[in-house]
Parts: C-alpha cells; structure tokens; sequence
C-alpha cells in the first residue's frame, strides 16, 4: 500500500495533465451516442469506456453523471467482484505456499475495492466528486497492489484475469478523468 498509493497519485497526476480535446464525432451519432463518446473521449481507452456505458440498458439515456455511475457502480464494481472471485478460486488450488498468501492478499484487495467503490458511488450521489476520484483511485491503487505484488513474487494468473484486470485499470482512467470534469 505504501508504494502502491504514491504511484497511483504520479498517474492520477499524469492523466490530468494530458490536454483535454475532441473535434469531430458529434454529428456522426445521435444526441445520446454523442455524450457517450465525449465523455469516454479522454480516457486512456475510449472503447472500453464506451463499451461498458453501452453494456448497460441506461447507457443511451443517461447524462454525464450517470456515465460516471455506470462505469463505478455496474462496470468496475462487477468487475471487482469477480476478480475477487478469480483471485478466491486461484488460492485455493496453488502450486505453492508463497503463491497462496500472494492470491488472499490479491483477494483481500479486490473485496477492499469493491468496498471503496460502494462508498465511490455514494460520493457521486452526494455530488462530492473529490471524494468520489478518491476512492476510486484508492480502490484503483489496491489493484496495482496486487498486480505488482504478483510481478515480484513471479505469481501467474491465466490470461483472462490479467485481462480483466487491464480492463479493472482502463475503466478506473475513464471513471477518474470523467469525475474529474464535473
Ligand atoms: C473469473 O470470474 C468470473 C466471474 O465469476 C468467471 O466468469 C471467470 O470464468 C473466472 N475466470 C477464471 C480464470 O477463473
């Protein structure tokens, strides 16, 4: 946690000192798809931003804080909640000792997570989007925590966990640099 969170605050960092632009798009798509991409714009990854915000029924409808709701209230805390899953599922059937307590710290972080982001979406609710940004880059840090303390420790994951958690860390960026607008 202590190197895990100063890292986290240097990309918050970086991310918002990236220039904010967008030309274009809007009279390609209607109204609502327009709002979508210009919210999803600025993230690292737009498509997975995008993806997510249309996974969800409301997507379509919703205005800026309710593409911000999707992303931490749908995407990333489901998101979270089934690599706690995976992580769960991966410590019980380890090749090693050292492997299992890396799997339950990685478990422990992403149940931590999916707790700041329940708190994350209540900030959004109160419209304290400082608080909101956050605990969702603590809950962001925490993945980071576990990714890192895997690397280290040389512990392998099948590739889908590392996937999803690429994805953990590419909604967080859309979630953080979205808050960060309002
Ligand atoms: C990870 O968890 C998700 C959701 O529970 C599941 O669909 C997926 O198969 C799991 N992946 C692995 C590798 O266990």
């Amino acid at each position: 946690m202590g190197i895990a969170l100063p890292l986290c605050h240097l990309s918050l960092l970086l991310l918002l000192s990236i220039s904010f632009n967008y030309v274009g798009h809007r009279n390609l798509v209607s109204a609502d798809e327009a709002l979508i991409q210009l919210q999803c714009h600025n993230a690292e990854v737009p498509s997975t931003c995008i993806q997510c915000v249309k996974s969800d029924p409301k997507g379509e409808s919703a205005g800026k804080v309710g593409i911000a709701n999707i992303i931490i209230t749908t995407c990333l805390s489901n998101n979270a909640k089934s690599l706690k899953h995976n992580m769960t599922v991966l410590a019980s059937t380890p090749p090693g000792k050292g492997e299992k307590a890396i799997l339950q710290r990685c478990e422990k972080a992403f149940s931590d997570a999916t707790d700041d982001l329940a708190k994350a979406t209540a900030m959004l609710g109160a419209k304290d989007y400082d608080k909101t940004n956050g605990l969702v880059a603590a809950a962001l840090a925490r993945e980071v925590f576990c990714k890192e303390n895997m690397l280290d420790n040389k512990v392998t994951v099948p590739d889908s966990v590392v996937y999803q958690m690429r994805v953990y860390e590419e909604l967080s960026n859309a979630a953080l640099r979205i808050v960060d607008r309002f």
